[in-house]
């Protein structure tokens, strides 16, 4: 089956990377907006009978890249493809998991349906919550970018600690301790607000170490800002390292994280990260990873290796 990567408009720079990778050109298509603002998207590329990748992180603004995913996916089905697959390194609406609140919505499990009626089978990169494959109607796979993060982080850093700035981020600390073979801690935070969140105490040995927290993803950041500040108090070493899969980078996170005086911030190009002077960010790229699952889905290889 013929293969056809096409990108949407929230990181081509990725979707070209997967296709040098794949040794293609990025198939042809028009994206842009009617006069009255909908998103517009025309497909160029001839796709009958094709083998279709889909590539579009949903990053801010999650609701547009959604619909432009979806209309992609739309005008291909239409267009006589084969099978599409959507490669959405990172799921938005994925926090919006369970109902907080009288009121609220499942955003996760409203996205997963959306993107299931109109694609074959959908790849993410490193979900927030574990719930994700059970959202989805259609074939999941979830993948993981901690053991790039953590080729990107070996043997540079004295005593290292894996630290999980919040609970839910235990498993992921513990998965990326045992790839750089070393101990985990963890910070007790509470989430006050979508933009405040208190950190009181760390569980596990960091005096003395070099904390290295990761999270699935920093938006804010004001979950790193409390981390950091509970593991100075616990005596960490001064110099502390960031990574994540996912560099939202919102709201300010940028000058947020550049008054802490990291000594690193490592996250993957899940996202599009501009370039600041206020924060130097090292940016791991998870296109191999991403070719890798588009040879295997090709063959009918398991992905096993690959998977959170
Ligand atoms: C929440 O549980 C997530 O894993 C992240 O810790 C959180 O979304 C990061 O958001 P922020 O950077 O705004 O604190």
């Amino acid at each position: 089956m013929r293969l056809v990567v096409l990108s949407g408009s929230a990181h081509p720079a990725l979707a070209e990377g997967i296709c040098t990778g794949l040794g293609i050109a990025a198939g042809a298509r028009e994206l842009g907006r009617f006069p009255d603002g909908e998103p517009r998207v025309v497909v160029g590329e001839p796709v009958r009978g094709a083998d279709v990748y889909l590539v579009q992180p949903l990053g801010p603004p999650a609701d547009c890249h959604l619909v432009e995913l979806l209309l992609l996916a739309d005008a291909c089905r239409r267009a006589g493809a084969a099978r599409i697959t959507a490669i959405v390194p990172y799921l938005a609406f994925a926090r919006q998991d369970r109902r907080h609140a009288e009121g609220e919505p499942h955003g996760a499990r409203l996205a997963a349906d959306l993107i299931s009626a109109r694609v074959d089978l959908a790849v993410a990169v490193d979900v927030h919550g574990s719930g994700a494959e059970g959202y989805f109607s259609v074939p999941f796979e979830h993948l993981t970018a901690l053991p790039a993060l953590a080729a990107a982080l070996s043997g540079r850093f004295p005593d290292p600690v894996v630290v999980a700035p919040d609970l839910g981020a235990a498993r992921r600390a513990e998965a990326l301790g045992a790839l750089l073979d070393a101990p985990t801690a963890c910070v007790h935070k509470t989430r006050v607000s979508p933009r405040e969140v208190q950190a009181r105490l760390v569980s596990g040995e960091v005096a003395g170490r070099t904390p290295i927290v990761v999270d699935d993803m920093i938006s804010t950041g004001a979950t790193i800002e409390a981390a950091v500040r509970v593991l100075h108090e616990a005596s960490s070493r001064d110099e502390v390292i960031v990574t994540a899969t996912h560099g939202l980078l919102v709201e300010g996170a940028v000058a947020r994280l550049g008054r802490l005086g990291l000594a690193r911030v490592v996250v993957s190009d899940s996202l599009p990260v501009a370039r600041s002077a206020q924060l130097d960010v090292e940016l791991v790229s998870i296109a191999p990873l991403l070719v890798e699952a588009i040879r295997r889905l090709r063959a009918g290889a398991a992905l096993t290796d690959l998977r959170a």
